[in-house]
This record gives C-alpha cells, sequence and structure tokens, in this order.
C-alpha cells in the first residue's frame, strides 16, 4: 500500500511500488493527491467527455509518472489540468509541443504576473518577488544570464572535474570508514553537489546546514509563511556573505567575480547579485543531489542496466542522460500566455496558465520509442528534464560531470551496494517539489 501522510511541513510518501505496471496502476488510486483540490485521476468524466486531470500528484513508483497521468499520455499534446487552488491551465505532453513552446517569448515566467499559475501553495507564497533569472523574462533575463553565463559552460565543467572527483572520493572514505550501513542522501547525495557549488560560488561549505535547512523549506515547505522566511534569511545571508566580499576580497568563486566586476564597477545592484547568489546556491544542489539519490534507487531496482553500466563505465555519459529523462525530477515548469498562441490546433488565451509535464513530455514515443523502457543504448539528449529555450538549465553541463563522477565512483568503489531496507519502504518526495529520495539506506 502506499502510505502519503502530511507532516509539519511537507508530505512524505512511503512505499514504491515499481514492480510492475499493474501493480503501479493499482497502487495509484490510493496515493492520489492530497491537496485540497477535487483530485481526478479519470480524464473521462460521467458523460464520457475527457475531464481534467488533478496536477500535480504523487509518484507511486519514484521513477514513473503517476499512473493517473497515463490519460495524458494518450491525448498528447496538450491537456486541460486542475491545480491544487482549483484553477485550470494547459498541460503540455507533447514533445515536438513542449520544445516549440518552451522557445516561444509570448510565454512568461514572471510570477508576479496577475493569473500566473501555481502548482502549490508553496509557489503562491512569493508573488512579490521573481527568482533571478528563473522568473525574468528577456531582455532582463539575458542580461543576467550573462554575468554569470562564463561560470557554467561544458569547459568549466570539465575544468572542475577533478575537483568533484575529490568531493566524491573524500564523501565514500568516508562511508567506507564507518559502515557499512549508510543513509546515502546524508552521506552522499546531498553533501557532494552541496560542497561543489560552494567551492564554485565561493561560499563556505562550513555554513551548509543553514543553507541546506532554509532551501529545503524553499522548496518543500507547505507553510506560506516559512517559505517567506526561508527566502529572507537566503536573502540575508548572502547579502552579508556579499558585502564581506565587498570589503575583503578573498577569493575567486562565481560570487567574488561578481563581486568584484560588478557590485564594485556599478553595473549590478546589490540585490541582483544576492538574487543571482540564491537561485546558483538553491537550484546548484537541491536538484543534483536528487537525482543522485533518485539515480541510484532506480539503478538499484534494474540490476540488469546496473551490470551493464559497472561492466561497461564508458556508458556512464548515456546513462545520465537516460536516467534525466527517466526520473525527470523537475516535473512541472510553469508559463503564462502574453498572446494567443496556436499550437496543434488549440489556441492558448493570453492570460492562460501553462505547465510542462516533464515526466510525461520525456516519454512522448514519438520521440523515445518504447518510452517506459531504462536503455542505455537509445540517444535520450534532446530530453526536457533540464527545460529548454532561453531558460533551459544554466548548470546541466555541471550536473552532468557530478552525476557522472558520483554514480560512476560509487559503483566502482562499492561493489557490493544495495538497498538496507525493502524498496517499499524507502522514502520519497511528494509529486508537488523536485522528485528525489527523502532518505536512502544503503549497505554494501
Ligand atoms: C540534475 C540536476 C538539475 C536539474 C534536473 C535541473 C533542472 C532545471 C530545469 C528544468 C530548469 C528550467 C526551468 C524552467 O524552464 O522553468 C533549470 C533552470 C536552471 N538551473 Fe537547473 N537543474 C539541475 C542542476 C542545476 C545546477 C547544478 C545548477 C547550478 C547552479 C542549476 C542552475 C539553474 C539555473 C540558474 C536555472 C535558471 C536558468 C534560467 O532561467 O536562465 N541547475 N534547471
Amino acid at each position: 500500500m502506499t502510505d502519503t501522510r502530511i507532516t509539519t511541513d511537507t508530505q512524505v510518501t512511503t512505499g514504491a511500488h515499481c514492480a510492475a505496471d499493474a501493480q503501479a496502476t493499482e497502487a495509484a488510486t490510493d496515493g492520489r493527491i492530497t491537496t485540497p483540490a477535487q483530485v481526478t485521476t479519470d480524464a473521462r468524466s460521467a458523460t464520457g467527455e475527457p475531464g481534467p486531470v488533478a496536477f500535480p500528484q504523487d509518484r507511486t513508483c519514484p521513477y514513473r509518472p503517476p499512473a493517473a497521468y497515463d490519460p495524458l499520455r494518450a491525448s498528447r499534446p496538450l491537456a486541460r489540468v486542475t491545480l491544487y487552488d482549483g484553477t485550470t491551465a494547459w498541460l503540455v505532453t507533447g514533445h515536438e509541443a513542449a520544445r516549440a513552446l518552451l522557445s516561444d517569448s509570448r510565454l512568461s515566467t514572471d510570477r508576479t504576473r496577475p493569473g500566473y499559475p501555481a502548482t502549490s501553495p508553496r509557489l503562491r507564497a512569493l508573488p512579490d518577488r521573481k527568482a533571478a533569472l528563473l522568473n525574468v523574462d528577456d531582455p532582463e533575463h539575458h542580461a543576467q544570464r550573462r554575468l554569470v553565463l562564463a561560470n557554467f559552460t561544458l569547459k568549466r565543467a570539465t575544468a572542475m572535474r577533478p575537483a568533484i572527483q575529490r568531493v566524491v572520493d573524500e564523501r565514500i572514505d568516508a562511508m567506507l570508514a564507518q559502515g557499512p550501513p549508510a543513509e546515502l542522501v546524508s552521506a552522499f547525495a546531498l553533501p557532494v553537489p552541496s560542497t561543489v557549488i560552494c567551492e564554485l560560488l565561493g561560499v563556505p561549505y562550513a555554513d551548509h546546514e543553514f543553507f541546506e535547512e532554509q532551501s529545503r523549506r524553499l522548496l518543500r515547505s507547505r507553510v506560506q509563511q516559512e517559505v517567506r522566511d526561508a527566502r529572507d534569511r537566503l536573502d540575508g545571508y548572502l547579502g552579508a556573505l556579499i558585502d564581506r566580499k565587498l570589503e575583503h576580497p578573498s577569493g575567486d568563486g562565481v560570487l567574488d567575480v561578481l563581486v568584484d566586476r560588478q557590485v564594485r564597477e556599478g553595473t549590478v545592484d546589490r540585490r541582483e547579485a544576492v538574487g543571482l547568489a540564491t537561485i546558483l546556491l538553491v537550484a546548484g544542489h537541491e536538484t543534483t543531489a536528487n537525482m543522485i539519490s533518485l539515480g541510484v534507487y532506480t539503478l538499484l531496482r534494474h540490476p540488469e542496466r546496473l551490470a551493464e553500466l559497472r561492466a561497461d563505465p564508458t556508458l556512464l555519459p548515456a546513462a545520465v542522460e537516460e536516467l534525466m529523462r527517466m526520473l525527470s525530477i523537475a516535473d512541472g515548469l510553469l508559463r503564462q500566455a502574453t498572446e494567443d498562441i496556436e499550437v496543434a490546433g488549440t489556441t492558448i488565451r493570453a492570460g492562460e496558465g501553462v505547465v510542462f509535464a516533464t515526466s510525461v513530455i520525456n516519454r512522448d514515443e514519438s520521440a523515445f520509442p518504447e518510452p517506459d523502457a531504462l536503455d542505455w543504448s537509445r540517444s535520450a539528449r534532446h530530453h526536457v528534464a533540464f527545460g529548454f529555450g532561453v531558460h533551459q538549465c544554466l548548470g546541466q553541463n555541471l550536473a552532468r560531470a557530478e552525476l557522472e563522477i558520483a554514480l560512476g565512483t560509487l559503483l566502482a568503489r562499492l561493489p557490493g551496494l544495495r538497498l538496507a531496507v525493502p524498496a517499499e519502504e524507502a522514502r520519497f518526495k511528494p509529486g508537488d517539489t523536485i522528485q528525489g529520495m527523502l532518505e536512502l539506506p544503503v549497505t554494501w
């Protein structure tokens, strides 16, 4: 049985029903999302007409979209969905339409616009201010991206590989010294990207407990005041750090360079620098941590694929792309139409909300044959798990390098790696946030 409970701030989902499609479908009826909105798991109304599906819903298997999304797969590329607050929006589910719409400047990402869609109360908590980059439209967005782009190129990510390898090895050394068993999220999946982004930005890792906790609240809390407080605490912390760097230039991290070249020269104001620092710090560790934990869980549940990877580590880059596609951890990118847009014979009206279900888009058979199979031999790089268009993930080169090194080294150095609890007891995150494991007890 799937057990969905509300804790103080976030919903916890346990009980992974991944063994067979039939089992997952059966479990889905128990795992309906517990938001206040009316839940519809059947896209057909009583009259037989298609009715809106609730979005998002919890996954019952962490590497599959909820079975309740199946009707959406059958009605690509667009569907109407009901959001948690009872409002409706367009859900993009087709690969070609997704890439066209994510490149369309008539879709805004500015969450301060009236009527902008929200898929959780958390996303309604911050209507007053835009997150840097993510909620900024061009041309302002382009100018912001240029400020930091040079630090996230493929060349820069390649140059960081020895540092990433060192961080990964240190964490595995510590696990070997203390275990088995180990809780992989806290021992490995979170500290690796957290340490790496600290080194890249010039943020002291000694403060990791503070910023990891605030990021967790910002990305997962269902209490709106807690979300606002977390955002303000992160801003306060990074503002103070930037002020210290201004007074005492101390390093060559991204923030040091930003402070030195921009804040000091007056070409970017302090508020913008703090905004950029916040998004880079939060997006730079939480997402990759989720991909590592969920990636390991998925590999452990696919022993044949795992064996192929162990036998031939040159498959790692392809495996990372395929895991990115399969897991689609950022499932529900938000936009709002600023003008009427014709797509696939449908008109999205100005003002309407548009949500991109990456998990469904990345299973579009026309782009990925046999989409439910985990297959290292397919070419999966055209997935939209990093988004697409001008907002496509700034950190994707870094994330790919981290994932290759983290997964590859873990498999090589812990050949007996396996779950330390029954797979059904692993705890994973609810559907209205970035997908990942809450805990991953392992042994070797
Ligand atoms: C596997 C890990 C990651 C995943 C799945 C991921 C996913 C995404 C997605 C889907 C978007 C597009 C959002 C949208 O269009 O609304 C995005 C944007 C972004 N990501 Fe990532 N990301 C990851 C790692 C990283 C890392 C390591 C960084 C490093 C700082 C980062 C920084 C950003 C930033 C700054 C944006 C906003 C870009 C813009 O709006 O121009 N991400 N990410």
